[in-house]
């Protein structure tokens, strides 16, 4: 089977589809939401069903666009991709897997990160594979160097093209020793998703952890790999000829349900995450004990609401298991409600504080530090990318004119504006549903006063 070169400029544009809410906001948010898989482990365990040779099976599969997006692109490859046995799984038979037109893959790729990780089991499948440009949220250059570092390294031979990347596998792949500058998530999955089938063993260091890679190993492990999770972020994966498929319940979303957290302590509510656990939000839950919130972890969830003023806090973002980069844009709206002084230090991306351009223009006393703050002890190394943002508090947020900038930073706007007096209007939230399941019938759910008007 040959790829099929484009020659067709490649048009850019993965703008995602703009909606306009109007927001009344200064009511607090109370009732039940329910968070589903996870987006960051559902669409890497879609991908690798492509390493089977048997069908898969993926469970508490949430409806947003980036999982829209993975499967879009694993049918453009010829797997069969349809509704499970049960409401929210799918079923991917990757049996006809074959290569796909260079303008058809860049065609499905939206704005999504997710393409990278088709390299290594296309590399398998075929030998050969074309990855597009790739979209995903502006917070930083979001570079594929560590990824294609690995690929190298397992014998893949990488060719830049004005659309993308090509790559081929002459000899096939075999097992490498890698060591990672930084636990990066997705180049550890990019590992993870090549070693497995790779000739030989594959030693990982300075791997990333969070719970979604476990759960991403957990994925691999039922398809019959062989990984094993070493002290000191080492992962040895040995290579195995042929993989099955898998029937998987994914990991619940820990970032949808921190965000939902963060949204009933800024509007002074109460809100019940189903699904929820424990176990993987223990750091977020420290944080938002020290914010002054209060959380009654139940069987089926976690109930949070405030529990009396709110404090302010120091935090500092880091890799699992320190407090998610996902998770301070959320809390510093809920920090802009608490009495002093809060300092986010973000130590994973360059350029996560967009959003509170916004915040400010409502009102909010917070101020960026590109280049971070010098001094006071610090748990993390200083990346050179580090930025800081110091938040002083109460403020009272009025309603205003904002446009959602990214997928996290997107859903502190409508905390924002939901928190602030009046109305706001907020524009392009067509990009949550990247990431936020029914979001806007969450919203509904909770009390939430807002139109959609564009
Ligand atoms: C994943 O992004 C998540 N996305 C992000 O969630 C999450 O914030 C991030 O991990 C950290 O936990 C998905 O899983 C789809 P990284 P990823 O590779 O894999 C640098 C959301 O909203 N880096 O761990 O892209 C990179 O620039 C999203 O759900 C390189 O320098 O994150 C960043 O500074 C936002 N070279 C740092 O490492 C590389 O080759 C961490 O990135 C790769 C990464």
């Amino acid at each position: 089977m040959t790829l099929v070169e484009d020659t067709a400029t490649k048009d850019n544009a993965k703008s995602a589809a703009g909606e306009t809410l109007s927001i009344h906001g200064g009511r607090p948010l109370h009732g039940r939401v329910e968070v589903k898989g996870a987006k960051n482990l559902v669409t890497k365990a879609m991908v690798a069903s492509l390493l089977g040779e048997a069908p898969s099976v993926l469970r508490d599969v949430p409806d947003i666009s980036d999982v829209a997006v993975v499967r879009s692109l694993l049918e453009v490859h010829g797997v069969r991709v349809e509704e499970g046995d049960e409401p929210g799984s799918l079923r991917l038979d990757p049996r006809d897997v074959q290569s796909a037109h260079m303008e058809e893959i860049d065609a499905h790729a939206g704005a999504s990160r997710i393409p990278i990780l088709f390299c290594g089991p296309l590399l398998h499948q075929l030998g050969q594979a074309f990855i597009p440009d790739l979209g995903g949220c502006r917070i930083g250059d979001r570079p594929i160097d560590f990824h294609l570092d690995a690929l190298r390294k397992f014998g893949a031979v990488v060719e830049k093209l004005p659309s993308g990347i090509r790559l081929s596998a002459p000899r096939g792949l075999r097992g490498a020793s890698i060591h990672l500058p930084y636990p990066s998530v997705g180049a550890t999955e990019q590992v993870l998703l090549t070693a497995v089938r790779a000739r030989g063993v594959t030693e990982l260091r300075n791997a990333a952890i969070e719970p979604e890679i476990m759960d991403l190993i957990a994925v691999l492990q039922k398809m019959g790999a062989i990984i094993s999770y070493e002290p000191n972020r080492v992962i040895l994966i040995e290579g195995v000829e042929r993989l099955d498929g898998y029937d998987h319940r994914a990991i619940f979303d820990r970032n949808e349900a921190a965000s939902w957290a963060s949204a009933a302590l800024a509007t002074d509510g109460e809100i019940f995450v189903g699904g929820a656990k424990q176990q993987e939000m223990l750091t977020f839950l420290n944080v938002l004990r020290k914010v002054g919130g209060s959380f009654d972890i139940r069987e089926d969830g976690i109930l949070f609401r405030r529990g009396g003023d709110l404090r302010p806090v120091t935090v500092e973002t880091d890799v699992h298991p320190g407090f998610m980069t996902d998770w301070q844009q959320p809390l510093i709206v809920a920090l802009t409600q608490a009495t002093g002084q809060s300092t986010v230090h973000e130590t994973v991306y360059e350029n996560r504080f967009g959003f509170a351009e916004a915040l400010v223009k409502m009102g909010a006393d917070i101020t960026v530090y590109p280049h971070g703050l010098q001094g006071g002890p610090r748990r993390v190394p200083r990346r050179s990318l580090e930025q800081a943002a110091v938040i002083n508090g109460p403020t009272a947020l009025t309603g205003a004119d904002i446009t959602v900038p990214d997928l996290r930073g997107g859903y502190s706007h409508v905390i924002a504006a939901l928190t602030a007096d009046g109305t706001s209007t907020v524009r392009n939230v067509g990009i949550l549903s990247r990431g936020y399941e029914k979001f806007f019938d969450k919203l509904t759910a909770l009390g939430a006063d807002f139109d959609v008007v564009g």
